[in-house]
């Protein structure tokens, strides 16, 4: 089977870097969100990106336009998912939210539509047995910021089909990605590394050890990461975060996998990283400034 026309269900983070790469490589692509200012906000990064792209001559006036062309925005989820080929959900990571919205996809999407998750964390299998098609049902995790990072982890539940397998691992490598198939456990390879070491960072600001900076240029110097723990969580959500490692506890029922209190408690004042301002840094200012705990 042909994938022609995608669905990407949330605008946020990660659901409009997923509508522009899945664009620029030639896909039609419909945008859902809950509030048309999502939506519009969406569509703006994904302008921003493209245009950052085009001044740093990685592409042409001519593809950004097309980009464009081919991404519409729509509020009613009947109406996104009712001609599409692939819906990838991009939605917060809360399991209830997650398991009502693929109902109700699953009732409304043609038949051979396949659908894959996003998600960070949670059981495929879980969310392929609220829908009557199991065998089409897939993770397809993307990393943060999308259009940069190079990887797509595709994991396969546990009615997944070889031939579901086959077809997103096509739209992988034609968005620019390369694959890894993982199967299913919490925490696929990649997050279930990441998390428990951003939670130990945590853990040791908490405690009092280093200073964000600090933490910070000794992971980024002494281990080689692109960036810093506290910067990466802050790009991650403090939020999305918190629901992984809460998620862990409860799937793995191990409390290695707990989270900082220090975490919880910037994610219940709101100080979720980067898309609200603050988090380990404050962004208001003109370079972010380190948080003092
Ligand atoms: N942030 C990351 O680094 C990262 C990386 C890989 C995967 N993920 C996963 O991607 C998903 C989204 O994360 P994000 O960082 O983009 O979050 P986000 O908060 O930036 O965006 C989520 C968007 O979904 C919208 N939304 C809420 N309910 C919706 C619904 N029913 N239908 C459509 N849209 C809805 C919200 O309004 C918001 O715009 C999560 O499952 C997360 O675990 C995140």
């Amino acid at each position: 089977m042909e994938i022609k026309k995608i669905a990407v269900l949330g605008a946020g983070q990660m659901g409009n870097g997923i509508a522009h790469v899945c664009a620029q490589a030639g896909y039609e692509v419909i945008m859902r969100d809950i509030e048309q200012k999502f939506i519009d906000k969406g569509m703006a990064t994904i302008k921003k990106n493209l245009e950052r792209g085009l001044k740093k001559g990685r592409i042409t006036q001519e593809e950004v336009d097309a980009t464009l062309g081919r991404i519409t925005g729509e509020l009613d989820l009947k109406a996104v998912v009712k001609d599409v080929d692939l819906v990838i959900e991009a939605i917060p990571e809360i399991v209830k939210l997650k398991l009502d919205t693929w109902k109700e996809v699953d009732e409304h999407a043609p038949e051979h539509t396949i659908l894959a998750s996003n998600t960070s964390s949670i059981s495929i299998t879980q969310m392929a047995a609220v829908t009557k098609r199991p065998e089409k049902f897939i993770g397809m995790h993307f990393f943060n910021p999308v259009p940069v990072m190079g990887l797509v982890e595709i994991i396969k539940g546990q009615a997944t089909e070889d031939e579901t397998v086959e077809i997103i691992k096509t739209v992988s490598e034609k968005v620019g990605k390369k694959t890894v198939l993982v199967n299913e456990a919490p925490g696929f390879a990649v997050n279930r590394l990441l998390v428990p070491a951003i939670n130990e960072a945590v853990f040791a600001i908490q405690e009092g050890v280093a200073t964000v900076e600090d933490m910070d240029l000794a992971i980024k110097m002494g281990l080689n990461w692109p960036m810093g723990p506290l910067t990466l969580a802050d790009f991650v959500g403090l939020d999305t975060l918190l629901y992984i490692s809460d998620y862990f506890v409860e799937e793995f029922k191990d409390s290695k996998y707990r989270a900082p209190a220090l975490l919880r408690k910037m994610v219940r004042a709101g100080w979720v990283g980067r898309k609200a301002g603050k988090g380990f840094y404050d962004y208001s200012g003109d370079k972010p400034k380190p948080m003092r705990f």
